[in-house]
């Protein structure tokens, strides 16, 4: 054991870590402690400050549960949920960008028949979100299975309304040509949830706590690589300060506004509606990762 100086307290920690078996879990963690102390050398953090961090994380902690992680929120607000999505999903241009998938997805949902009916009885304009899931080269994927959620007209998902039954959120499927319809309200503009610590962080800085409209997607197809998105409504309000930076440019998309009469999935609306085409251009699976896939589904 060597005794530390304030100098030489770095070099002993990163000593300590380095004989890490896993080389992963190695540079992580050497990673980590380096930049923690490097961090804390640069605001010359003081004991009150520390304490201060510390309750705010375990609060964090306190605050979460099933329903609400807390923990991603944080995540969220400081950009890292973003960067990471977007460095492990460094697509090709032609390709629909991934963004992130956000705490209000519910697993289950039931699948629809093409233009079914998602609302549940929600509030909101009458929209209809129709496209083609595509691969790279232009062709048709039939088949794709498409998860659909979001808010409604007053920005609330179904875990925040307490719906007893799926309220905005279906599984669609593409048919031989590709092709989808959603049949949904035109999404709102809202706030993350503000009643806990990063509800602090916020008050504290004068950071953005709003999100523009959006519609969630999970796009999933066998043979591609899973895509979680969403589409944003172009001149949303707040599209140029999501709190969360997940708008990307190519998934800026226009809603069109159409009089009452005919509609994209074949009936008749008795009420003006608005349309959103969003096609989403998906990935073949990598050998390596389809290979992956199979060997992990073997070992179960
Ligand atoms: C969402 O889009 O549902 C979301 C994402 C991050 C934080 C809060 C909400
Ligand atoms: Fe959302």
């Amino acid at each position: 054991m060597s005794y530390v100086e304030e100098g030489t307290i770095t070099a002993e920690v990163l000593g300590r870590y380095e004989n890490t078996p896993d080389p992963r879990l190695r540079r992580v963690l050497t990673s980590l402690v380096r930049h923690l102390h490097d961090f804390a050398r640069d605001v010359e953090l003081t004991g009150a400050e520390w304490e201060s961090a510390i309750d705010f994380l375990v609060r964090t902690g306190q605050i979460s549960d099933d329903k609400r992680n807390e923990m991603i929120l944080v995540s969220d607000v400081l950009g890292l949920s973003m960067l990471t999505t977007m460095q492990n999903n460094r697509f090709p241009d032609g390709a629909t960008p991934a963004t992130i998938s956000g705490p209000f997805h519910i697993s289950d949902s039931p699948e629809l028949p093409s233009g079914g009916d998602m609302r549940g009885g929600a509030p909101g304009q009458l929209c209809f979100m129709v496209g083609d899931v595509r691969d790279l080269d232009g062709g048709p994927v039939a088949g794709a299975l498409l998860d659909v959620w979001q808010a409604d007209e007053n920005g609330l998902y179904e875990s925040q309304v307490g719906a007893q039954d799926a309220y905005l959120r279906a599984i669609y499927r593409s048919d031989a040509q590709g092709k989808y319809c959603v049949r949904t309200v035109v999404p709102c503009h809202y706030s993350i949830p503000l009643d806990g610590p990063v509800g602090e962080l916020v008050r504290a800085t004068g950071i953005s706590h709003d999100r523009p409209a959006h519609i969630h997607l999970a796009v999933a197809a066998p043979g591609y690589q899973t895509l979680i998105t969403h589409l944003f409504r172009e001149g949303a309000e707040f599209i140029d300060s999501d709190a969360v930076y997940g708008v990307r440019e190519k998934l800026i998309v226009a809603f069109e506004e159409h009089p009452a009469g005919p509609t994209p999935a074949g009936d008749v609306a008795h009420e003006p509606y608005a349309v959103v085409r969003f096609d989403v251009v998906l990935l073949r699976e990598t050998v390596g990762a389809a290979r992956g896939r199979a060997e992990a589904v073997a070992a179960h």
